[in-house]
């Protein structure tokens, strides 16, 4: 079983998708991060992650160590992110091993949980559940300045709610994979939730889906 969560930044799906993979028990992938990884990675070498190549090498080379990185969280590893991503070459390096998670989930589990911006739409169509989680976008740089904070970092309201606006572009318009609801995705806006009715809601149409999944595989075996 495969439960694909997609959505713009800062809408919450992370925190969604940890929540609902912990309550099934379920293997979590959050894809952002290996986005992040290769944005920080062509950084660190000194390139542009506008520049294709160097952002294809890095995906390529991509290792689970830098995955770890702390600074993965930060607003420039999210900027970089969102150029490297927008190159079609780095979005095929990279699914490979996000299909592999959705396929043999790791540690025997029964299933995954992997948000991004792609999952319903490119990595897993045939996902039993889809979500598209949004919010408005005063709402999400509200809650992503919040998060900065806590974690530390310095953080400027009015950057943030810029960077949301500039990322939401760009990962809206490309061309290759852009962020979109599958025409099989539930959206869900969590604009005036909180975290937990978010959760509550989530878990009703999973549940619901996974019904209907059963129902129609057992209408198919009869
Ligand atoms: O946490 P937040 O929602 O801010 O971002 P993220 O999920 O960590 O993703 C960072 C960036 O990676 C996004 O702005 C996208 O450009 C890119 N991304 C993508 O293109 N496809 C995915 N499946 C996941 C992330």
């Amino acid at each position: 079983m495969t439960i694909a969560i997609d959505g713009p930044a800062a809408s919450g799906k992370g925190t969604l998708a940890r929540r609902i993979a912990t309550h099934f028990d379920f293997a979590y992938l959050d894809t952002g991060k290996l986005y992040r990884a290769v944005g920080m990675a062509v950084l660190r070498n000194g390139g542009d992650p506008a520049d294709e190549e160097a952002a294809e090498d890095a995906a390529r080379a991509l290792d689970p160590v830098a995955l770890e990185d702390e600074a993965l969280a930060r607003d420039d590893a999210a900027r970089a992110a969102s150029q490297v991503a927008a190159h079609p070459a780095v979005r095929s390096a990279l699914m490979d091993l996000q299909r592999g998670v959705a396929a043999s989930p790791p540690e025997g589990k029964a299933g995954a949980v992997l948000d991004g911006r792609d999952i319903g739409t490119v990595i897993c169509p045939d996902a039993t559940v889809k979500l598209f989680v949004t919010a408005d976008v005063e709402v999400r740089a509200d809650r992503r300045h919040k998060e900065l904070l806590d974690r530390g970092n310095a953080s400027i309201y009015a950057r943030v709610l810029e960077d949301l606006r500039e990322r939401d572009a760009r990962d809206r318009d490309r061309e290759t994979a852009p962020m979109r609801p599958a025409d099989d995705a539930h959206v869900l806006d969590t604009s005036d939730m909180t975290a937990d009715a978010a959760f509550d809601a989530a878990l009703d149409l999973i549940e619901a889906a996974v019904r209907e999944a059963l129902e129609k595989s057992g209408d198919e075996a009869e």
